[in-house]
C-alpha cells in the first residue's frame, strides 16, 4: 500500500497496476528505480498522511549557491513552512498605519509553488511586538481596537492562503498561569478569547491554534490548557488546535507526550508539533548526535499513533541557520540537516521510521 501510495504520488505509471513486477495478488511492488531509502522526508511522510514542515527566515534569503542549495533542500524534503519570523507583529505591523506583507508573502509564494502548506505564526504574542505598539500609552479599550485591527488585516490578507493559524502564542506561564506581557496587561486575560473570535470573524475556515512550550508533556500548564480549552468549548469561543512547540533538549522529550496528544485529540483538537529541535551542549559528539536520532524518531513515531497529530514542522531543517546558537549560548546542531546540508543520524532514523 505505501509503495503504491508512493507510486501515484511521484506520478509513477503502471506501478499501481499489473505491468510492473510479478506481483503478490494485493502486493503491487515499486518499479525498480525508485526505492524508498531515496525518497524524501515528505513523500514518505504524506504516505502515513503527514505533512512535514520547516521554519524559514533568513536562509531562504541566501544569496548564490548556499541559497539555491536552502532551496533546494527545503522544496525537496518538506511538505509544509512556517514563517519563522515574517508574520510576527515587529515584522509586519511595522507602523501603526502600515502593514509590510512581501516577505510573509514571498515565503507562501514559494510554497504554493512547490505544494507546501504553510501555519500562519503567530498573531497575538508578548514577544517581537513593534516598538509602536509597546512604546505607546492605550487604554484597555484602545488596546482591543488595536487587537482586532491587527488579527483582522494579517488573517484577511492569508485567508485561503494558510491552513492554520498560531492565533496566541505563549500565554501561559509555567505554573499555569496567564503569563505577564503587552496584552495581558492592557487587555486583562480576555484577550485570548477575543484573539480567537476575531481571527473567526476574519477567516470562517482556517484553523485557529493555541501554540505554547512547556505544554507538550502532562504538567500543571498543560493542565491550565486543557481547562482553558474546555472552557472555550464551552462557551463557544473557536479554537481548532494546539501547538506543541518541542523545543527539546537532549534526552528530554517527555515521556507523557502521547498522553498530553491523547487527551487534547479527545477534545476533538488537531494537535500539531509546531517547533520541533533538540539541542545538543556544543561540540556535539556522534553519541549526543545518536541521541538525538532516538529523539526525533521518538517525537513523530509518538505523533504518528494519533490521527490528530498529522503535521510536525521543525525550527528550521540545517544547523547553519538555527535560532539555538542564540538563544542557547552553548548549545546547537538541534537539527537534521548539518551545516554544509547534509542528512545527520536524526534525518536518517526518521527516514527508517516513515519508510
Ligand atoms: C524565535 C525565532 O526562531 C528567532 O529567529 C527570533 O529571534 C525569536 O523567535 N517560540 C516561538 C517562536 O513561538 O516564534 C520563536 O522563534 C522560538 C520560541
Amino acid at each position: 500500500m505505501l509503495r503504491c501510495a508512493l507510486s501515484l504520488l511521484l506520478g509513477i505509471v503502471g506501478a499501481c497496476g499489473s505491468d510492473s513486477q510479478p506481483t503478490t495478488p494485493g502486493q503491487p511492488t515499486l518499479p525498480t528505480q525508485v526505492s524508498a531509502d531515496t525518497l524524501p522526508l515528505r513523500t514518505l511522510a504524506i504516505a502515513k498522511g503527514r505533512l512535514v514542515g520547516s521554519a524559514v527566515d533568513r536562509g531562504f534569503r541566501y544569496a548564490g549557491s548556499d541559497g539555491v542549495t536552502f532551496k533546494a533542500t527545503l522544496a525537496r524534503e518538506f511538505s509544509a513552512l512556517t514563517p519563522e519570523n515574517d508574520m510576527k507583529h515587529e515584522r509586519i505591523h511595522p507602523s501603526q498605519d502600515a502593514y509590510r506583507f512581501e516577505p510573509a508573502d514571498s515565503l507562501v509564494a514559494f510554497a504554493d509553488a512547490n505544494g507546501m502548506k504553510v501555519r500562519g505564526h503567530t498573531l497575538v504574542w508578548h514577544q517581537q511586538l513593534a516598538s509602536w505598539l509597546t512604546s505607546g500609552t492605550w487604554t484597555a479599550d484602545e488596546s482591543k481596537a488595536l487587537l482586532v485591527d491587527h488579527v483582522t488585516k494579517v488573517v484577511s490578507h492569508y485567508r485561503g492562503r494558510v491552513i492554520e493559524w498560531d492565533v496566541v502564542n505563549e500565554a501561559l506561564a509555567d505554573n499555569g498561569s496567564p503569563r505577564a506581557g503587552f496584552w495581558l496587561d492592557h487587555i486583562g486575560r480576555s484577550y485570548i478569547e477575543l484573539a480567537f473570535r476575531t481571527a473567526r470573524a476574519a477567516d470562517p475556515d482556517v484553523a485557529l491554534f493555541y501554540n505554547d512550550f512547556n505544554i507538550e508533556g502532562l504538567g500543571p500548564k498543560s493542565d491550565s490548557l486543557y481547562e482553558l480549552v474546555k472552557d472555550f468549548q464551552a462557551r463557544g469561543v473557536p479554537i481548532n488546535g494546539i501547538g506543541l512547540e518541542s523545543h527539546f533538549q537532549l534526552g528530554g522529550v517527555p515521556s507523557t507526550l502521547g498522553a498530553n496528544i491523547a487527551r487534547f485529540a479527545a477534545l476533538g483538537l488537531k494537535v500539531h508539533i509546531t517547533e520541533l529541535d533538540v539541542r545538543m551542549p556544543l561540540p556535539s559528539t556522534a553519541a549526543q548526535l545518536q541521541t538525538q536520532a532516538q529523539n526525533y524518531r521518538d517525537v513523530f513515531a509518538t505523533c504518528i499513533q494519533y490521527p490528530a497529530c498529522d503535521l510536525v514542522v521543525m525550527w528550521g531543517f540545517t544547523d547553519k541557520e538555527s535560532w539555538v546558537p542564540s538563544a542557547f549560548p552553548g548549545w546547537g546542531a538541534a537539527l537534521v540537516f548539518d551545516a554544509a546540508y547534509q542528512p545527520k543520524p536524526a534525518y536518517t532514523s526518521l527516514h527508517d521510521l516513515l519508510k
